[in-house]
């Protein structure tokens, strides 16, 4: 077995995590813990030890703990994006004008390529790279239809000791011939790799029905009962993203009520199920997937490229359902979750409801933690989580350190690497202790 201990570390640096949903609190900064001068302790498993001032953990620093003094960044949590797609990596910014004949004409050919180990695992290595340059720690990401595409995803992310989650993708019809797999081999080749991999050091498995669309009720219900089986494995898939699918949806499904009650018919509505874009949603789905756990992942750069629609932040705030940030490279025009904050601010803005930057790191970190049932073990720096974190660097270019030295809110120091930031930003990126990324490297 790989042995990923490493030596116990101490940061001294900016530090920031959140304890509490900043949107829910009349003041904000009760929700963080902040430290103007802090010290983040590091252990040799790879854990958080200590978390706080350093004037005040100081003196008590083991001897041979090395100190590394980072003082003018901003240590944070890793970033977690909670749907994405690693075999899209090579045709992201491909133009389309909108989400049918954009699958038909790239991405469908894309993923054929994954049939190739030694294409997925070249690629994932690539996607790999391109998340820690981003800062993304953790990330719920998406196969292609062939096992080995996984199996390669899975291989690199261990071999780096990252805490990933991932799956194959099951089509079974509306789908080229070269990319389907049956009700059967779709759930017998998941029910393998999520034997082989969930719980494998940090990886975790997600059943990956891609959309109702390209599967038949028999594949849904197949994956409804691996759903049940393996509670405390995760279930990803695409819901209410395009008027035009939402209409396919009705006319394949003629029997249900909306698209979401489709999955619910085949209960797959349940704690651990992330439903990417959740956009062309009504009041009772938006009760549903409050009542049952499940999560709905804004994708912004996403639905404004492929001009789906405007994720409705007050409907959903008010409905208190779960929501996360999320990329979906390639359908997505960045692995940054720094821009994707950015747009997902102006989304909001356009639903008539202002995201604070406070609320959206929350988002990027406790908030999914806890919407993903992980709270305490990533997405915070509180003692005893996986070291999982990023290193900010407010001068890391001209233009952020002019408008960084002009603040006078921990809120604007926030938002301005929200609206300019990018992987820029992201000094360098730790996962359990061991530093993965260092931009100047
Ligand atoms: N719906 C079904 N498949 C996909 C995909 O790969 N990307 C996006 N954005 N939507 C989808
Ligand atoms: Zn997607």
């Amino acid at each position: 077995m790989t042995n990923h201990d490493t030596t116990a570390c101490a940061y001294r640096a900016q530090l920031l995590y959140f304890v509490a949903d900043p949107a829910c609190l009349e003041d904000p900064s009760e929700a963080m813990r902040y430290y103007s001068d802090g010290l983040l302790l590091v252990n040799a498993q790879g854990r958080i030890e200590a978390c706080g001032d350093y004037a005040r953990l100081a003196d008590s620093l083991p001897a041979d703990v090395r100190l590394v003094d980072l003082r003018g960044k901003l240590i944070m949590p890793g970033l977690i994006d909670t749907h994405l797609h690693f075999p899209q990596t090579d045709m992201i910014a491909s133009p389309s004008p909108g989400l049918l004949p954009w699958l038909e004409n790239y991405t469908f050919p894309t993923e054929r390529r994954f049939e190739d180990k030694s294409h997925a695992d070249e690629v994932a290595g690539v996607f790999l790279d391109e998340l820690l340059r981003n800062g993304t720690t953790t990330a719920l990401v998406y196969g292609s239809v062939h096992p080995e595409s996984v199996d390669a995803f899975f291989e690199e992310s261990h071999r780096r000791n990252l805490r990933m989650i991932a799956g194959k993708v099951m089509m079974d019809r509306n789908c080229p011939e070269y990319l389907r797999d049956t009700a059967e081999s779709g759930a017998r080749e998941s029910e393998d790799l999520l034997r082989r991999w969930h719980g494998k050091g940090r990886q975790m498995y997600a059943l990956t029905p891609r959309f109702a669309p390209t599967s038949t009720p028999e594949q849904l219900a197949a994956c409804g009962e691996l759903a049940r089986a393996y509670p405390d494995v995760f279930m990803q898939t695409h819901v209410a993203e395009n008027k035009d699918e939402v209409k396919w949806v009705s006319e394949l499904f003629p029997k249900s009520r909306s698209y979401l009650d489709v999955y619910d018919s085949f209960g797959l509505l349940r704690p651990r199920a992330v439903y990417g874009h959740s956009i062309w949603l009504d009041e009772q789905d938006r009760a549903r997937l409050h009542e049952t756990g499940s999560v709905a992942a804004h994708c912004p750069t996403s639905n404004l490229f492929l001009s789906s629609g405007v994720f409705d932040f007050v409907a959903m705030r008010q409905s208190g359902v779960l929501h996360t940030l999320a990329t979906d490279v390639g359908g997505g025009t960045s692995f940054s979750m720094l821009r994707t904050m950015n747009e997902a601010h102006k989304v909001a803005r356009l639903g008539g409801w202002h995201l604070t930057a406070a609320a959206m790191f929350y988002l990027a970190t406790e908030g999914t933690a806890r919407a993903l049932d992980m709270q305490g073990q990533i997405g915070t720096l509180a003692p005893g989580a996986e070291a999982d974190f990023i290193v900010l660097d407010p001068q890391c270019t001209p233009l952020i350190a002019r408008r960084s030295s002009l603040l006078d809110s921990l809120e604007e120091q926030l938002f301005v690497l929200a609206m300019l930031g990018d992987d820029r930003c992201i000094s360098a990126t730790y996962s359990a202790g061991r530093r993965v990324h260092q931009r100047d490297a």
